[in-house]
């Protein structure tokens, strides 16, 4: 399987030199809840929900194209008839094209243009479950909205790298990248993966499972952000050395009127068991599958854990539990995967030669 991807109609190196001075390297985390993206030389530049606003059963982007990101997050769930707020890679899958075209244009120009004449070179890391037909269409939309050359990178691979993981050394490193929509869990050796998993189960579905346990339990719905707030706040997989509390409001399903009602740390551990069991076998599954060399290398070196997902409380020390491994965070989990894409732009010359496979010729 290609672990990384890349395609251009090449200028030559030296004249590529040159027109560098004129232009930007970009890398970009296109993630299923968020899209980072960072400039080389100048860190994370742009942080935005990967949200598009569009006139319902259109593909209009709202706003003459530039209801993307923040604009858009704020009309989720409290859209009129008209509009609909969509999250074109949800599920770590690309269910419309044009709208995540749409929304990676507009990343890119409100980045590039800063004053440079040549389009930047862009690295762009996708979930790794992308089929080969999704990752043509990422890369051809990165070439239309005006980058000069375009690089695929799986996202455990820049997770690792952002990391600081030795992942070109030959050692073994391990990746969890909890995302919204995917659990991307790699082992990695040598500058390639050895054996990875993406599974469909994140953060989404701690807050689908907050959503579920407040209709059984309290005949209550709640939204999608209040949902995603009761995770943040006093979501744990672990019991916490002082349990805690939250108001929450929403809609009674019986009166259909609005309330609130005070919840606590462990029903919602307990609710989000599931996702958190699922989250944990995925990791269990990884390991069995990987040569006993690169096993042993992980008593040493253990796992990592990168993406908002694995700021819930607890879940490192769960995986620890499970797996008998050290287990960590990495430092700053939520850029860790933007950070790695630049990293792996100044050591393109170096790293493309095992990554790097031509979707175009
Ligand atoms: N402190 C936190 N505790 C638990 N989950 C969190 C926390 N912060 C962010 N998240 C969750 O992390 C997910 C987004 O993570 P991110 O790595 O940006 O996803 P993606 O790479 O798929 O865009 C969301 O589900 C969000 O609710
Ligand atoms: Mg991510």
């Amino acid at each position: 399987m290609a672990r990384s991807e890349v395609a251009w109609k090449a200028p030559p190196v030296f004249l590529d030199r040159i027109l560098g001075l004129f232009s930007v390297d970009i890398g970009i985390d296109l993630g299923t809840c968020n899209t980072l993206v960072a400039v080389r030389g100048q860190g994370i530049v742009l942080n935005e929900p990967s949200v598009v606003a569009v006139k319902k059963g259109t593909n209009q982007v709202l706003k003459n194209g530039e209801a993307v990101g923040w604009v858009a997050k704020e009309m989720l769930g409290k859209t009129p008839g008209s509009i609909s707020a969509i999250r074109p890679l949800k599920d770590g899958v690309i269910s419309d094209f044009e709208i995540t075209e749409a929304m990676l244009s507009y990343f890119i120009r409100k980045v590039n243009g800063r004053g440079k004449i040549f389009g930047p070179r862009v690295v762009i890391s996708v979930p790794s479950g992308i089929t080969a037909v999704e990752k043509r269409a990422v890369f051809d939309s990165a070439l239309r909205a005006g980058a000069r050359q375009t690089y695929l990178i799986e996202e455990p691979v820049a997770a690792a790298i952002g990391a600081g993981l030795p992942f070109a050394e030959p050692t073994a490193s391990m990746i969890v990248d909890i995302g919204g929509g995917t659990t991307e869990v790699a082992i990695m050796s040598l500058a390639d993966i050895a054996v990875c998993e993406s599974v469909r189960v994140a953060g989404d579905d701690m807050d689908e499972a907050i959503i579920n346990h407040m209709k059984r339990t309290y005949n209550m719905m709640i939204g999608e952000q209040t949902a995603e707030r009761v995770k943040i706040e006093i979501g744990s997989a672990a019991p916490l050395p002082q349990e805690l509390t939250m108001e929450v409001r929403g809609r009674d399903m019986i009166s259909g009127l609005p309330r609130k009602t005070t919840i606590t740390s462990d029903e919602i551990r307990e609710a989000l068991q599931e996702p958190c069991t699922a989250i944990i076998e995925a990791v269990t599954r990884t390991l069995e599958r990987a040569e006993p060399e690169l096993a042993a290398d992980l008593v040493e070196n253990g796992i990592y854990m990168a993406g908002g997902g694995s700021l819930l409380r607890g879940l490192p020390s769960v995986i620890q539990k499970a797996t008998g491994l050290p287990t960590r965070l990495a430092d700053d989990p939520l850029t860790c995967v933007a950070r790695g894409t630049c990293i792996y732009l100044e050591h393109i010359e170096e790293w493309k030669s095992t990554l790097e496979n031509d979707v175009e010729t």
